[in-house]
């Protein structure tokens, strides 16, 4: 991971269906960008503070290019609306360099990508890879009607057009994809990722569970997610920086740091990321993120400074 930011120019701009718009972003001087790997996002810096991110989700063999796709959000904390106000054709922005968060499992076992609404992004980057390892995979995107979901003329017109399942509700009488039919070919060799709206996700998750799916063998990167916040205040002491801060009720640990002068590194600020992860030392942490396991949570020796809090009226993290 690295912090060095890139700077981009949006090449190409497209709306798609229901409120995406597709973004083409491109080195100034023509250059190759940092190469990528499936499921990779970049954080898009929007100016004001705000950063946001997005899954790639062009074919990770071609780094002249990254894609990414955004929803406008009607509840948008600003994100999506800077990205459809601001970044037209020939906007330049800073960037990060991708991460993976999601990356596909080193295994020659079906891969079945499962993709709600928006949620399809890093599936189409991870169905470019598998397609070109020659690897069995299974893409299943969902949505309430053909007209809300963007890529779907890109998908049934891509080299692996015949492993792209579509099921929109609306043509269904309103009922979902039968996931029966999802996991029919899965075998105990089979992974399976999905990303989309977290009732979504935990309907797809429970189902696969259900079919023997070990818990490493379910991949998932949530996008969008209610986090609970606030809660009493307590006290956090950063010991590598040597500096105690009061945690108030409706401010994060990672807010309270940087007020004291800390540099934080956030990007979701909702427990989806894991950008800000952080040791604990010594005191109880409140899990509120999606991104630790169940059985990282129980070990609590680490924690998400954005959204997390604490049990215990003090918590010594090692930042
Ligand atoms: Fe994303 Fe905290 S900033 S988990």
């Amino acid at each position: 991971m690295t912090d060095e930011l890139l700077t981009v120019v949006v090449r190409k701009r497209e709306q798609h269906a229901a409120g995406v718009v597709a973004l083409e972003l491109v080195d100034p001087q023509g250059q190759p960008l940092p190469a990528f790997e499936a499921g990779a996002h970049i954080d898009l810096h929007l100016g004001d503070n705000l950063i946001r991110q997005y899954s790639l989700c062009n074919d990770p063999a071609d780094n002249s290019a990254y894609r990414v796709g955004v929803l406008k959000d009607p509840n948008s904390r600003g994100g999506s609306i800077a990205v459809h106000e601001r970044l037209l054709e020939g906007t330049e922005l800073q960037i990060s360099a991708p991460r993976n968060l999601f990356p596909l499992a080193a295994t020659d076992g079906r891969s079945i990508l499962v993709g709600g609404g928006i949620g399809v992004t890093p599936m189409i980057a991870m169905a470019y890879a598998l397609h070109a390892a020659g690897k069995p995979f299974d893409l299943w995107y969902c949505g309430r009607s053909r007209s809300s979901c963007a890529f779907v003329d890109d998908l049934l017109n891509s080299v692996f057009a015949d492993r792209v399942h579509l099921h929109f509700d609306d043509e269904h009488d309103g009922a979902g994809v039968d996931l029966d039919r999802v996991f029919d070919d899965a075998d105990d060799s089979s992974h399976m990722y999905t990303c989309g709206p977290a009732g979504f996700m935990e309907w797809v998750m429970a189902s696969a569970t259900s079919k023997g799916f070990a818990d490493e063998r379910i991949h998932k990167e949530f996008f969008q997610v209610e986090v609970e916040t606030g809660g009493s205040s307590f006290e956090v002491y950063a010991e590598a920086s040597d500096i105690t801060v009061t945690v108030g009720e409706n401010q994060s640990i990672a807010q309270a740091l940087t007020e004291a002068g800390l540099k934080v590194r956030v990007s979701c600020e909702q427990g989806t990321c894991g950008t800000c992860l952080c040791d604990v030392i010594e005191g109880i942490p409140d899990h509120r993120d999606v991104f630790l396991t169940d059985e990282e949570k129980e070990d609590n020796d680490q924690m998400l400074l954005c959204c997390s809090r604490a049990k215990s009226p003090r918590l010594v993290l090692d930042i």
